[in-house]
């Protein structure tokens, strides 16, 4: 096994400190480079943690010149899509521009290993489902063409500069570590799962339901929820196949498997064993009716199949987390 330093950008976030985890538990040496603007010092714990932006040429250069890099993961990206239509330029500035910043270090440096937090937020509006990844790419707002961009740009310089990638396109991150200590806490919470327990925590008076209208089976909006341990491992095998010399190729992360919010609420229900005070809203804007993954790519690709399939048990991870919260 190659035992250079795997730098993970972003590693003190959601999904960035549960793959932490994981490298770290697969033996990798691991280190965070965190502006801490979305993550938290207290999620990473196995391994240092450079407190610094990526917009931060010097510091980059600090990193790239003290530590023998043969891999970058890239989490750090602003994720919420509403406040990207309305400020794109932040969406632009961060996920793009820092992200080429933290591309010229790498080719400056000689580092040719690349994986990127993608998303199913690329496909836009969706023609078919489950997607796969040969589905038209068209982004309905600012954050699912920052994602777009950056895979456009990882693919040109694979061209030109032999950087070898993998962009991994995730559906509904959810969930948190079984063992409680690393879970979902986001600055502004806006995602289902979470905004459905903090209805029984008394942090959320009542859940809305954004449209009630749509083309589904019970009229609410269809997701794939798919683990953060889950993505985790994925990202362990796209390392693994990387350096081993696969392909470079963009991949879904998903279950296959579409839950829509109702069946989501009746789920945390039945994990919980209370009701939620649930409301009917007006649908939010930019909410496709139906996203699911094609994941046969990445079982092909990585050898990656998601253990968590029931949602009742990626709920109870999250319940878990919810009650113990320790960031
Ligand atoms: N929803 C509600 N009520 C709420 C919150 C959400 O009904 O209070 C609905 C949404 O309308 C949506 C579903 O629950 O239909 C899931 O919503 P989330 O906000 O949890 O997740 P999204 O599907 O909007 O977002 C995810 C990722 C984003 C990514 C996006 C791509 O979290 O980072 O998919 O479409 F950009």
């Amino acid at each position: 096994m190659d035992n250079g330093t795997i730098l993970v950008v972003g590693g003190a976030g959601y999904i960035g400190s549960h793959t932490v985890r994981a490298l770290a538990d697969a033996g990798r040496r691991v280190l965070v480079l965190d502006n801490l603007s979305e993550g938290h010092r207290e999620a990473v714990t196995r391994c240092p943690l450079i407190t610094a932006d990526i917009h931060d040429c010097a510091a980059l250069n600090k990193v790239f010149t003290e530590h023998t890099i043969s891999a970058v993961m890239h989490f750090s990206a602003f994720a919420y899509v509403g406040e990207s239509v309305a400020n794109p330029q932040k969406y632009y500035h961060n996920n793009v521009s820092s992200t080429l910043n933290l591309l010229s270090a790498m080719l400056s440096y000689g580092v040719k290993y690349f994986i990127f937090s993608s998303s199913c937020a690329t496909y836009g509006n969706p023609q078919y489902t489950p997607i796969d990844e040969t589905h038209p790419q068209s982004p309905i707002n600012p954050y699912g063409a920052t994602k777009f961009m950056v895979e456009r740009i990882v693919a040109d310089y694979h061209n030109a500069y032999g950087l070898n990638y993998m962009c991994l396109r995730y559906f509904n991150a959810a969930g948190a570590h079984p063992d409680g200590a690393t879970g979902e806490s986001h600055r502004v919470e806006t995602h289902l799962i979470p905004l459905i327990l903090k209805t029984f925590t008394g942090e959320n008076q009542q859940i809305q339901i954004f449209g009630n209208d749509y083309d589904t089976p019970d009229g609410t909006c269809v997701r794939d929820y798919i683990h953060v341990c889950d993505l985790a491992d994925a990202h362990i095998a796209a390392l693994s196949a990387l350096l081993a010399g696969a392909e470079s190729c963009c991949v879904n992360l998903g279950t296959g498997k579409g839950v829509s919010v109702k069946k989501m609420i009746s789920a945390c229900e039945e994990v919980v064993g209370k009701k939620a005070p649930v409301v009917a809203a007006p649908r939010r804007a930019g909410d496709p009716s139906i996203l699911t993954a094609s994941n046969a790519l990445a079982f092909q690709t990585l050898g990656w199949k998601p253990r968590y399939t029931d949602i009742r048990e990626i709920i109870a991870t999250a319940w878990n987390w919810e009650q113990h919260r320790r960031y």
